[in-house]
């Protein structure tokens, strides 16, 4: 089978800063949109470089999020403590949690100095308490490695193959340590996806996605596919320059 540009929904923006700005804008529609249709926003959020700039916009333009009925969860986390520099939650704290209104109850945290299966199994209950057995997010914002890993559901590991569980540890043999992600089965349930792509270090691989053959242990964003719910790529012209 073969993914290519015919059938992905994709936007291509003319540089950074714009891609950015787009994710911030659909994320704030997003929020508004399910606040009116069902009373909240249950949004996961990724870590790594690429987003860091929407999350600059949305902390600086707060006031068109309700964050008082936004449940903030994340869509994978090292395996450290949350002050670490490698915590995404310190991450995506400090660029945008410490700044907006949004209840801290709502701030829900893998908890990265767990033990990896436990911290896993925790965060579970957790989106099951606020979303019920068969939780669905309104929408979870991704981004992809050079390696096309997303979430941390890395090439050629085993959380790739999950079937039930909802969040679990990934041993990422290639870093030589675990990390905390959720699961396909779970980001497949998604109202919306949005996976956010810029640089040209990302241009080959986003190629390879797009047009290559479908292997998900080789390509795992391959694997986004939600199955009644809507996937953006937002990509910059540099990620873009080799489709
Ligand atoms: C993380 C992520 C991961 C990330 C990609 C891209 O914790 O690193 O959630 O899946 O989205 O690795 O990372 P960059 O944006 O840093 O290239």
């Amino acid at each position: 089978m073969t993914m290519n540009l015919k059938h992905a929904n994709i936007l291509i923006c003319e540089d950074e800063a714009t891609a950015a700005q787009e994710a911030a804008d659909r994320f704030a529609c997003a929020a508004v949109r399910s606040v009116a249709e069902h009373g909240r926003f249950c949004v996961a959020l990724s870590g790594g470089s690429t987003p860091k700039g929407m999350y600059g916009l949305l902390a600086e333009h707060h006031s068109f999020v309700p964050w008082y009925q936004t449940e903030l969860f994340f869509a994978d986390e090292r395996c450290v403590p949350p002050e670490s520099p490698e915590s995404n939650y310190r991450m995506i704290y400090d660029l945008l949690i410490s700044t907006v209104p949004i209840p801290e109850v709502n701030v829900h945290r893998l908890e990265g100095e767990m033990s990896p299966e436990i911290a896993a199994e925790r965060y579970e209950q957790e989106m099951h308490k606020v979303m019920g057995y068969d939780p669905r997010f309104d929408m979870i914002v991704l981004g992809m490695g050079s390696d096309s890993h997303t979430a941390s559901l890395f090439p050629y590991t085993p959380a790739l193959h999950e079937t039930g569980r909802h969040a679990v540890s990934n041993y990422i043999h290639k870093l030589g340590m675990h990390r905390l992600t959720l699961t396909f089965p779970l980001i497949n349930r998604a109202h919306s996806v949005i996976v956010l792509v810029t640089g040209q270090a990302k241009a080959e691989t986003l190629a390879a996605v797009m047009s290559g053959d479908e292997d998900m242990d080789m390509h795992p964003v391959q694997n986004v596919k939600p199955t009644h719910g809507r996937m953006l790529w937002i990509v910059d012209c540099e990620a873009a320059s080799k489709l």
